[in-house]
C-alpha cells in the first residue's frame, strides 16, 4: 500500500526520519550506545581484540559501508576496509580470528554477500551482519545481527535502508570507540545526541522536495550528470549517481572532488550538470574551501552547478546556479542529509520522464543469484 504517495519509493523516502527513529530505538541508554544484540557473537574482549574490519556489501549497501569506514576509523581506531562482496571472495584476502567482517545487506538474501560473509567464515573471520529482513540468510550465517528497523523497502531502489544502515553503522562505531576506550563518554554522548537530532533536521529537508522535482523537471532531457563530494561527500555523490543511473537510465558518475583534476575535469564542457556535495564552512578539516575552489574550476568550464550546501554557507552561491540546502549538523552526520536531495531528484526526474520508478528496468529488488 503506497499510502497516497505516488511510489513506493516516494513513500520510503518519506519515512527516512521514521526509520532513522527506530533504528536508534532502545540502542541509546543514558546518553550511550548499548549493543546487547550482538554480544553473543562480539563480546566486549573480543572487540578489544579486533585488529581490522572488512565491511561487504553490494551497490548501496557498499556506499553505506565506506560511511561507516570513516565513521568506525575515527571513533574506534580500527583500520577499516571496504569491499565489494563479488570481489571480495574472488582474491585471496587476508583474513584471520581478530579479523571481523561486516556484511551490510538490506534483503539479507543477496547472494553475492551471501557467499562473501560464508567465505569470511570459513577462513576463521567472525561475521556481524547489518540486515534489514529479520530471519534473512545472510544474519542466521552470521555470528552476530544488529537489524536495521527500516522496515519493509518494496521499491527496488534502496533508500530508507541506504539511511538505517549508516545509523546502524555509526552506532556499532560509537560502541565499539567506547569499548576500545577510544572514544571518552562525554564525547560518546556529544555524538549520540548528533544522531538523535538527525530524524527532525531529515524532516526539513524532506520539505524541500517540490524544488527539487522543479529542477528535475527542468533537466528531463539530460544526458548525463556528474557528482561531487569530498569526505564524508564522496560515498553521498556516488549514491546519488548510482539512484540516477538505475532509475532515470541517465549516465551518472560520482568522484571524489580531489579526484577532478587527475583526470575526470577533462569530461566538464558548456552544460554539464554537475551535483557538488559541499561540507560545512564549520568543518575542521577546512575542506570546504578546497570542495569551493572545485566548484569555481568546474564552473570556470561552463559547468552547470547543482549545489547541496548547509544552511548559510553563502560562500558557494557566486558560483552554484543552484543551491539545496541542508540543516547544520556535525561532519560526520551531513551525509544522512545530503543524500536525500539526491534520492528525490533520481525520483524525480524518473518521474517526469515517465518511467517506472519502483521497477526499474533491468533490476530485481534482491539479487539471489550470482
Ligand atoms: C540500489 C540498490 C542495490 C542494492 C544491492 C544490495 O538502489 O538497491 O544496489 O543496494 O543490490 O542489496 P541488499 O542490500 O539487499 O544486499
Amino acid at each position: 500500500d503506497k499510502g497516497g504517495w505516488s511510489s513506493f519509493m516516494a513513500k520510503e523516502i518519506s519515512e527516512e526520519p521514521e526509520a532513522l527513529e527506530a533504528t536508534l530505538l532502545g540502542r541509546v541508554h543514558d546518553g550511550l550506545v548499548v549493543l546487547d544484540e550482538i554480544e553473543g557473537g562480539f563480546p566486549d574482549d573480543v572487540l578489544r581484540g579486533v585488529d581490522r574490519i572488512v565491511l561487504l556489501g553490494a551497490g548501496t549497501a557498499a556506499y553505506s559501508g565506506l560511511l561507516g569506514k570513516y565513521a568506525i576509523e575515527k571513533w574506534a581506531g580500527v583500520p577499516v576496509e571496504v569491499e565489494l562482496a563479488h570481489e571480495f571472495r574472488y582474491r585471496d584476502p587476508v583474513l584471520s580470528e581478530h579479523t571481523l567482517v561486516a556484511s551490510i545487506s538490506q534483503s539479507g538474501e543477496t547472494m553475492d554477500t551471501l557467499m562473501a560473509v560464508k567465505y569470511a567464515r570459513e577462513r576463521g573471520a567472525r561475521t556481524l551482519s547489518i540486515c534489514n529482513t529479520q530471519g534473512a540468510t545472510i544474519a542466521r550465517e552470521s555470528d552476530a545481527v544488529l537489524y536495521t528497523r527500516a522496515g519493509p523497502e518494496v521499491a527496488v531502489a534502496s533508500t530508507k535502508a541506504f539511511t538505517a544502515q549508516v545509523v546502524a553503522l555509526y552506532l556499532f562505531g560509537l560502541h565499539l570507540g567506547r569499548v576500545r576506550g577510544a572514544l571518552s563518554d562525554a564525547d560518546s554522548r556529544g555524538l549520540v545526541a548528533e544522531l538523535q537530532a538527525l530524524p527532525a533536521k531529515l524532516q526539513e529537508v524532506l520539505a524541500q522536495g517540490g524544488e527539487v522535482r522543479e529542477m528535475a523537471r527542468q533537466m528531463s532531457d539530460t544526458r548525463s550528470v556528474l557528482f561531487l563530494g569530498r569526505h564524508v561527500g564522496y560515498p553521498v555523490a556516488l549514491e546519488g549517481a548510482l539512484k540516477l543511473k538505475e532509475l532515470a537510465y541517465i549516465h551518472a558518475e560520482g568522484f571524489a572532488a580531489g579526484e577532478l583534476k587527475h583526470g575526470p575535469i577533462a569530461l566538464i564542457e558548456p552544460g554539464q550538470r554537475v551535483f557538488v556535495v559541499v561540507p560545512s564552512p564549520r568543518d575542521s578539516n577546512s575542506l570546504h574551501p578546497k570542495v569551493v575552489s572545485n566548484i569555481q574550476e568546474i564552473r570556470a568550464r561552463g559547468a552547470y552547478v547543482l549545489a547541496v550546501a548547509e544552511a548559510g554557507d553563502v560562500a558557494v552561491l557566486p558560483f552554484a546556479d543552484e543551491v539545496l540546502r541542508i540543516p547544520l549538523a556535525g561532519p560526520m552526520f551531513e551525509p544522512l542529509l545530503a543524500v536525500a536531495p539526491l534520492q528525490q531528484f533520481a525520483m524525480e526526474l524518473a518521474a517526469a520522464k515517465g518511467l517506472d520508478v519502483d521497477q526499474p528496468r533491468n533490476l530485481a529488488k534482491s539479487v539471489t543469484v550470482e
